[in-house]
């Protein structure tokens, strides 16, 4: 017998997924500071058995361990591949080899299966977003789901159980517990989770939203983090974060190197703060991408403070602000603060970054060397009128 558990989600659905709790680091560049998990559930209808989903590579002994609990693997009829990215579907060929399954996905999906994981054509069927697979007292209703988080996704909906297999779309990186209720903030690490992934992605998630807006979910199972039984507070923050409405808030992205740049970045937080802005401040040295990102979904006002580094941005701030427009931050307004030793320019591609992020910029102010009175006056001024801006909308 396994010594892995499957628990039991709803009546014969259960999860069989692999937890992940030492992962510090998930595509090179999100801290994870509780791990992850790779979500996988067996369907048993009384006809048929579905997998829906599998885990990543280096897990495939604890995901077989937990399915040889409920089932022998060859008695699968089908996996379901909502998503082919390698974290959920590495585990597929070991499937598709110990079983006679037929692999159920989308269009882009069938492509993604072949091309990535070796399945034959002749294995795979594309599914019909308009005709359920019935496995006798569970059908299996699918619904295009693309570019959450890539162009193939697609959700699976039991109607008979009332469950959302809903892919990374409600994620969050946790490891420990299996339900909602089991995790001690669910909806912070979504929040984080969105911010990493699908703040990009919003407008899709929109889409998505108004799809299930008719459907009757009792449960959310994901294929990170918790399965949510109680999923109103999940749909109705996803509706938020996704709507991209800004609050009166602030971050303040600043790097440093002899402290002058965050002496003026602690200037004009206080200003926003007096000025009625929640500031935000972060040392992009030292804070970690998650910290960040989670301040780009709903602040409305960014301040980038920098020194001047061989004529350019120091090379910290580049990175940052190109994440700002690859994520499409919330950030409507922004200000620049600048020091230089002997020659200005980093306001100059300061300006140009905010630009190609789409950033109205309210003013900059460049200083020689370390603030003096009348710099720590222009800062502070600067503060007042970005605080007006984002209050003013
Ligand atoms: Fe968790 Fe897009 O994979």
């Amino acid at each position: 017998m396994s010594e892995y558990y499957a628990p039991e989600i709803a009546k014969h659905v259960f999860y069989v997924g692999a937890k992940d709790p030492n992962l510090r680091k998930f595509d090179a560049l999100v801290h994870l500071p509780h791990g992850t998990s790779y979500n996988s559930y067996l369907v048993k209808g009384e006809r048929k058995t579905a997998l829906i989903d599998t885990v990543a590579h280096g897990f495939e002994e604890e995901f077989l361990g937990r399915i040889s609990r409920l089932t022998d693997i060859n008695k699968l009829d089908y996996l379901v591949m909502n998503h082919a990215e390698a974290d959920h579907a590495s585990a597929i060929p070991r499937v598709m080899e110990a079983s006679s399954a037929v692999l159920l996905t989308s269009p882009k999906g069938a492509k993604m299966a072949e091309r990535f994981f070796g399945i034959r054509p002749e294995r795979i069927e594309i599914v019909d977003f308009e005709k359920p697979v019935d496995l006798g007292g569970k059908t299996l209703n699918f619904i295009d789901a693309a570019w959450l988080h890539w162009p193939e996704t697609m959700f699976t909906y039991i109607p008979e159980d009332k469950i959302l297999f809903s892919g990374d779309f409600f994620g969050g990186h946790i490891s420990h517990g299996i339900f909602d209720s089991d995790v001690e903030n669910p909806i912070g690490a979504a929040k984080s989770y969105f911010a990493e992934i699908m703040l990009p992605l919003k407008n899709w998630g929109n889409k998505a939203l108004d799809k299930l807006d008719g459907l009757d979910i009792a449960i959310i199972a994901p294929t990170h983090g918790p399965v949510y039984r109680e999923v109103s507070p999940i749909m109705e923050n996803y509706r938020i974060w996704c709507g991209g409405e800004t609050l009166p808030k602030a971050l303040i992205a600043y790097t440093t190197m002899w402290g002058g740049t965050e002496r003026m970045a602690g200037i004009i937080s206080e200003s926003l703060r007096a000025n009625g802005v929640a500031a935000r401040l972060y040392n992009m040295g030292n804070t970690e991408f998650s910290e960040i990102s989670v301040e780009m979904i709903d602040s409305g006002g960014l301040v980038l403070v920098t020194p001047t580094v061989l004529g350019n941005l120091h090379p910290l701030a580049t990175m940052f602000m190109n994440i700002v427009k690859l994520y499409k931050a919330s950030f409507k307004y922004g200000a620049i603060v600048s020091s230089y030793g002997w020659a200005r320019s980093a306001s100059k591609y300061a300006l140009d970054a905010m630009g190609a992020a789409k950033i109205e910029v309210v003013g900059s102010v460049e200083v020689n060397g370390p603030p003096l009175e009348e710099d720590v006056r222009e800062i502070g001024e600067l503060g007042k009128k970005l605080a007006e801006r984002i209050l003013g909308g």
